[in-house]
């Protein structure tokens, strides 16, 4: 087996290929004058299997086209070609929410089975049935309980709190690995993206340390509407916990003003201002397992 790490893996290749005992080389990045992107192989690569470990963080597109690179050389010369894409971008669009939009993962889930991928392997995706969609193997890492055990050790009263329905099967999990009540509310996101709640589902929120628990940070727009309810209603403290790291916008500014405490979250995305749990050694097993045959994951 040869780990090929590529430059958006944020130190999970070298990780996971330690923990495999496996070689390992990172692919060479460069940009021609008009910006279009050059990939070059590592050295030391001597057929076998290849475990191609990329995240398609942003810039997603670029990432995305790197791991595409990566990917289509090794079917060029006919190798076993499996993907780690701990964060898989453009999870989210898995539908058309208004008529004529692209479903995005679909079309990226196709773009790796036709680039020679085989089997793939990502952490938390936002919803795993749209996984089915992938002409391949595949096999999910679940982090959530590597997160708990650091949010664990760090609150004193927790009531775990997931800011939508879909967050709801996480954050239970959450709350009875940290052995603590849960509760949730509902959003409605409209059209510019602004949330909004369109129910709530009671809790003793008095005096507690409410951790929010959810797949993915990105705007913190969902953790900022939930951490305003939750001081509401007599939280001591708010810290917000997920899986996926993403930031963007100014979601560390957003969340600072709702008076989010903490933020707890794990190293798929490379992220500054969060305490961070590494989540190579899940991988690692499931490259084992997935790589001796179990090509099922499941949550
Ligand atoms: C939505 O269904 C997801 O689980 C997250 O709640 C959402 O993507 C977070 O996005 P943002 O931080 O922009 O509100």
């Amino acid at each position: 087996m040869f780990i090929l790490g590529g430059s958006a893996s944020n130190g999970l290749d070298a990780s996971v290929a330690r923990l495999l005992n496996a070689k390992f080389g990172r692919v060479s990045v460069t940009n021609f004058p008009d910006g279009e992107m050059k990939v070059r192989m590592p050295d030391g690569y001597d057929g076998g299997d290849v475990v191609i470990v990329q995240s398609t963080y942003p810039p997603q597109d670029r990432n995305l086209f790197e791991l595409i690179l990566m990917a289509d050389y090794f079917r060029e010369v006919e190798r076993s070609i499996t993907a780690v894409v701990p964060y898989l971008g453009y999870a989210r669009q898995d539908k058309s929410f208004i008529a004529g939009e692209a479903v995005s993962i679909n079309t990226v889930l196709n773009m790796m089975a036709k680039a020679g991928v085989k089997n793939l392997i990502t952490v938390n995706p936002h919803k795993i049935d749209s996984l089915k969609h992938f002409d391949g193997g595949v096999a999910v890492v679940n982090a959530v309980h590597s997160l708990t055990g650091l949010v664990k050790t760090e609150l004193k009263k927790p009531l775990v709190m997931a800011p939508d329905i879909g967050g709801l099967e996480l954050a239970k999990k959450a709350a009875s690995e940290i052995g603590c009540e849960y509760t949730y509310i509902e959003k409605k996101r409209d059209n510019s993206g602004n949330v909004s709640i369109v129910k709530t589902h009671g809790g003793d929120f008095e005096g507690k340390d409410v951790v929010i628990f959810d797949d993915i940070i990105s705007t913190g727009g969902t953790i900022d509407l939930a951490a305003r309810f939750a001081y509401g209603e007599g939280a001591k403290t708010v810290s917000a916990a997920a899986v996926h790291l993403v930031m963007a916008q100014g979601a560390h500014e957003r969340m600072a003003k709702a008076k989010v405490t903490r933020i707890f979250g794990t190293n798929t995305i490379p992220c500054a201002g969060a305490q961070v749990i590494d989540i190579s050694a899940e991988i690692a097993s499931s490259v084992e397992e997935l790589l001796k045959g179990l090509h099922q994951g499941k949550l």
